[in-house]
């Protein structure tokens, strides 16, 4: 292909050219479009290399073709390759699997698009905290567009473990800290990129990751360690895959952990029993990135030979960038030490897939209209999907909203006018000239009346340079209220970036403390990857609004909260410690033998000097903390007031098997029209495992007119409240149970049901 050539025109001249005998000859062998009978014909056709090679995936070379990789790919030893960004060098790569190779099997060329392609929508830890799948979907669906006409098929995307520590720098690619939540959100988004139909060119294959418990790494720390006992894997960590694998994922990605002493990547009892036997998954697996080669580090495994014959054992199809099955496959089968079905059956769960995302009718989805900017429709949804995300924590006096014809704002912190860092992690396609800043988006909103005070105060979030400070606090005082912009860079939570403190990182405390010297009303918007230790800094403020990352459209959403055009509706996805010492902490953790009492806490001023020894006795706590997290999961306030009344249950007798209808009256009793999200808990309150103390069973949000009241009525299946027993064995057992409905995990109306037999 001339470097110059259109590469419309390329398409229907080469790839079509050779696409259609290609097809004519797999129809003919396979007698019809039957995918398992194509597979089946294509596999028969094939050699052990080619198979082996349909088992690998590459790294790109940066826009390069090298000639080892030409060879390779004539060869039919390159089945996907991830991250080939420029669109002439991946078209060129999958015209030489498809012309130039004996079989002609097309690449499946992939892409980490975690919350948006070119358009970034807030992380999906922001996303989480709309509760709202729909709009999950929609925006997975912009981004497997974008993605799609880009060139690429399938995306590694959604992340869906459960991170109960906000440590972990991954808990911002997730759902939050709920097995329920995180699932109806998994399952949104799977939706989104994959659509109805893998072969139609605006869906792209999705990947549920990383299976499997990668959110409970020990201490928080990334890659480390996760003992997670069988019923809790099974009941809290398993929940989104499952229903991810229900709703047809294409794939389904290893994790880096092991679990109870077997890496992922090496693990039959995860990847066979429970992905295969049990769930039935059609898909194919593939590695995190070297996370087969290194079981060796783990000590799991001897070499990369031993890398090869566990991960083909335990059902890994596909291995990312690290070479054992490339490098040892082949030996393995000849000596007799793994059988030939074994790589069979990987080679056909891969095809399978290939020929559902008709690559073999189309290899590449690259289209040269696309925009090089985002759509329209891409720009309103990353704003209502941003708008929909942020949580309002703290509104004293109801400080907030701002009226419009105020005089003066001050607008300060590093994150106030910072293109790049609202997009947040994984951003690889996204474009700062995209972004609107949150400067720029009060500006615009604000017109000429009033007068925008901005200064950054310090130059990044991480920064200890003060220098800015005296301006800062110069404008805040020349202002009615200072808004104040702060956080984490995007690069300080993600992969590989867990945090020991979770303070807002710099001298920004420090700033938002000089500030408030001046008594101006404060708001105090933030801008990060994870939930933040703000309880003390927060009292410097009398407003706080939790923005997270909120991607492209981050300004025109929050400075739509902020002046009121909107009232927030966001809710918290994961609890937000008071302390990093008091991590874990979630809502649906155990009572134990000495849950907490009513009276007033023994703290640690209570107590007497050279005190004998003695217990408090009341609840796994701690002296100087308490129990109570800073702000519980499910937790979000509004600019109207939410009423919640006449809690009732179509039976108070549930036979097993059937459900129960759970109706609430639903008053919007403020001046303002708004959303609730009204959450449904239920506890079981003695069983043959102890259960936790809450759990979240369903979720409506509600649009509410002032004074509007609407009856929201939830059909609780009494299969819901079900666990995994001793035997590993799904149950629901009879007993009594407790039900809240409210606008929290620590809220609502509380009503009871008994389960009988
Ligand atoms: C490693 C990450 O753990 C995974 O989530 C990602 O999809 C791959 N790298 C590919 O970039």
């Amino acid at each position: 292909m001339l470097q110059n050539e259109p590469l419309d025109t390329f398409m229907p001249n080469c790839f079509f050219g050779m696409i259609i005998p290609l097809c004519i000859c797999l129809c003919a062998f396979a007698g019809n479009n039957d995918i398992d009978e194509r597979v089946e014909s294509l596999l028969a056709r094939m050699n052990l290399t080619e198979k082996i090679g349909q088992m690998v995936q590459i790294n790109a070379f940066n826009g390069k073709i090298p000639e080892e990789l030409k060879q390779r790919l004539r060869q039919g030893r390159i089945s996907s390759m991830l991250n080939e960004i420029d669109p002439q060098t991946s078209l060129e790569i999958q015209r030489i699997a498809v012309e130039e190779s004996r079989l002609g099997i097309p690449l499946i060329m992939a892409r980490d698009v975690i919350h948006g392609f070119r358009t970034i929508f807030p992380i999906p830890l922001a996303q989480a905290a709309a509760w709202e799948p729909e709009l999950v979907t929609t925006c997975a669906q912009i981004a497997a567009e974008e993605a799609a006409s880009a060139g690429f098929h399938w995306t590694f995307t959604p992340m869906m473990d459960i991170a109960r520590d906000p440590r972990w720098g991954r808990i911002a690619e997730g759902f939050g800290e709920d097995p329920y939540l995180a699932s109806a959100l998994a399952v949104a988004m799977v939706r989104g990129f994959q659509g109805k139909d893998l072969s139609a060119p605006n869906t792209i294959a999705a990947c549920a990751k990383h299976f499997t418990g990668y959110g409970a790494a020990e201490g928080g720390r990334d890659y480390d360690t996760a003992n997670i006992p069988e019923g809790l894997l099974r009941d809290v960590y398993l929940p989104p895959f499952k229903a991810a694998v229900e709703a047809g994922v294409a794939t389904i990605m290893t994790s880096f952990n092991e679990i109870n002493g077997v890496p992922s990547s090496g693990n039959p009892h995860l990847l066979r029993r429970i992905l295969r036997d049990e769930w039935g998954f059609q898909g194919f697996v593939v590695s995190d990135w070297d996370s087969m080669a290194e079981m060796i580090n783990h000590g799991f495994c001897s070499d990369l030979k031993d890398v090869a014959h566990k991960a083909i054992i335990a059902g890994v199809d596909m291995e990312m960038h690290s070479t054992a099955y490339v490098d040892h496959l082949e030996e393995l089968i000849k000596a007799g030490v793994i059988p030939e079905e074994l790589v069979d059956n990987a080679v056909r769960n891969i095809l399978r897939i290939k020929f559902k995302l008709g690559l073999f009718e189309k290899p590449s989805p690259y289209s040269a209209k696309l925009s090089p900017k985002p759509s329209k429709r891409a720009l309103e949804l990353a704003k209502t999907m941003a708008l929909k995300s942020i949580v309002l924590l703290k509104n004293e006096n109801r400080l907030l909203p701002l009226s419009k014809d105020i005089k003066s704002v001050a607008v300060i912190g590093p994150m106030a006018d910072d293109p790049y860092e609202v997009l947040g992690t994984w951003n690889r396609d996204g474009k700062v000239e995209d972004t609107v800043t949150p400067l720029a988006a009060i500006k615009q909103l604000l017109g000429e009346s009033t007068k925008v005070n901005y200064v950054a105060g310090l130059p990044y979030s991480r920064s200890r340079d003060k220098n800015g400070f005296a301006k800062a606090v110069e404008q805040a005082q020349k202002s009615d209220i200072a808004l104040i912009f702060v956080g984490e860079e995007a690069i300080l939570s993600g992969e590989g970036h867990s945090r020991a403190y979770l303070n807002l990182p710099g001298a920004q405390d420090e700033l938002i403390t000089e500030i408030a010297k001046t008594r101006k009303p404060i708001v105090l918007i933030i801008l990060a990857g994870r939930p933040l230790t703000i309880g003390e800094i927060s009292e410097k403020a009398q407003a706080v609004l939790y923005a997270w990352h909120p991607g492209t459209m981050c300004g025109p959403a929050i400075a739509d909260l902020i002046f009121g055009i909107e009232s927030p509706s966001g809710k918290l996805p994961v609890t937000f410690p008071k302390a990093e010492g008091q991590i874990p902490v979630y809502y649906a953790h155990k009572n134990t033998g000495r849950p907490p009492h009513t009276r007033k806490l023994i703290m640690i001023d209570d107590i007497p000097l050279r005190a004998f020894q003695s217990s408090p006795g009341d609840a796994a706590r701690y002296l100087d903390i308490g129990y109570q997290p800073l702000y519980p999961f499910g937790y979000g306030l509004s600019y109207t007031e939410f009423e919640y009344a006449n809690l009732r249950l179509s039976s108070q007798h549930v036979k097993i098997g059937q459900s129960v209808k759970v109706s609430i009256d639903l008053t919007n009793a403020g001046e303002t029209e708004a959303e609730e999200i009204v959450q449904l808990y239920v506890r079981d309150l003695v069983a043959s495992l102890t259960r936790p103390v809450k759990e979240l069973k369903g979720f409506q949000k509600i649009r509410l007119k002032p004074k509007q009241t609407k009856t929201v009525t939830f059909d609780l299946s009494s299969n819901t409240p079900g666990f995994h027993n001793k035997d590993m064995k799904y149950v629901v057992e009879p007993g009594k149970f407790h039900l809240w409905v409210g606008s929290n995990s620590q809220s609502g109306l509380m009503s009871e049901f008994e389960l009988v037999e």
